[in-house]
C-alpha cells in the first residue's frame, strides 16, 4: 500500500506495548516492534507488516544498532512504550539508591535518548510518543504514594517538552500519553481498565494526533491532563 502508515514501538514484549502493535496491524499499519527477549506474544503476532528488532532503551550500543539495522526506513509514529515500576510500592528511603537511579534512567531518560538518536527516522510532520503516566502529574498528586516512580513519569514529561521544544523548528509532534489503571503485570489484576480498552483508546488518540505539533499530555480517552 503506497500510503500505508508505518510505526515503531517500543518496549513491545507484553502488556500495553504488545496491546498497541497488535491494534495498530490490525488498522493496516506496518508495525516494527521492539523487544529485548524473544517475546512469545510478538511472534502470535507474526504478519509480513510486522517486524521484530531487540533493544534495550538503557543501551546506548543496543539502540545505535537498532538505529543501523533500521536504515532507510521513516516513520509516522515513534512510540516508547517500555517502563518499569520496580519496588514502586515503597516510600523514596526505602529504595535503594541504585533502584531509584535506574528506575529514573528507564523511564525518564532513556525514552527521550532513544527519541534523539530515531529524529532522523521520524517522518516530515511525524509523531513521537512517550507513554507517561496520570501518577506523572505533580499538580494531580493528591494520593500520594509510587513516589519514586511518580516522580520518574514527571521526569519524563519535563524531559519531552524540552526536548519538543529544542526541536520546534522540525515540524513534529509530542504526545504523553496517560494508558489508564491497565490490568497488566504492572498494573495488576485490580486495575480499571482492560489491554484492548486502552490501546484502542491510545490508538485512535495518536491516529487523530497525526501531523499535529507541540506537545500534549493526555489521556487514553483523549482528555487532556494538567502538568
Ligand atoms: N499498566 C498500567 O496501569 C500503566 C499505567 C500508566 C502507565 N503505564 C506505563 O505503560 C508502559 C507499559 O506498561 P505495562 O503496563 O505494559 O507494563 P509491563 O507489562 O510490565 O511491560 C513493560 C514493558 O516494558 C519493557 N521494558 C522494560 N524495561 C525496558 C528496557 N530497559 N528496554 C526495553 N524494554 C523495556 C518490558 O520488556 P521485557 O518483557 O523485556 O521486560 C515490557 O515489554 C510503562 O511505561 C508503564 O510505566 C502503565
Amino acid at each position: 500500500m503506497a500510503d500505508q502508515k508505518n510505526t515503531l514501538i517500543v518496549g513491545a514484549s507484553r502488556g500495553l506495548g504488545l496491546g498497541l502493535v497488535e491494534t495498530f496491524l490490525k488498522r493496516g499499519w506496518r508495525v516494527t516492534a521492539t523487544e529485548r527477549s524473544p517475546s512469545q506474544g510478538l511472534a502470535a503476532l507474526a504478519s509480513p507488516a510486522l517486524t521484530v528488532a531487540t533493544a534495550d532503551i538503557d543501551d546506548d550500543a543496543a539502540v545505535a544498532a537498532l538505529h543501523q539495522r533500521l536504515s532507510g526506513q521513516s516513520f509516522d509514529l515513534i512510540f516508547v512504550v517500555a517502563g518499569v515500576a520496580t519496588q514502586a510500592h515503597e516510600p523514596l528511603h526505602a529504595v535503594p539508591r541504585d533502584v531509584a537511579a535506574q528506575v529514573y534512567l528507564t523511564n525518564a531518560i532513556s525514552p527521550v535518548r532513544f527519541a534523539e538518536a530515531f529524529l532522523d527516522r521520524l517522518s516530515q510532520n511525524g509523531l513521537v510518543a512517550f507513554m507517561s503516566s496520570i501518577l506523572g502529574s505533580v499538580g494531580l498528586n493528591e494520593a500520594g504514594g509510587w513516589e519514586n516512580y511518580r516522580a520518574s513519569k514527571a521526569a519524563l514529561n519535563t524531559l519531552a517538552r524540552s526536548f519538543e521544544i529544542r526541536h520546534r523548528e522540525a515540524g513534529f509532534g509530542v504526545v504523553l500519553m496517560h494508558p489508564g489503571w491497565v490490568r497488566t503485570e504492572m498494573g495488576g489484576a485490580d486495575a480499571d481498565i482492560d489491554v484492548p480498552t486502552s490501546v484502542t483508546g491510545m490508538t485512535d488518540v495518536l491516529e487523530g494526533h497525526l501531523g499535529q505539533t507541540g506537545c500534549v499530555y493526555v489521556d487514553y480517552t483523549g482528555k487532556t491532563l494538567d502538568w
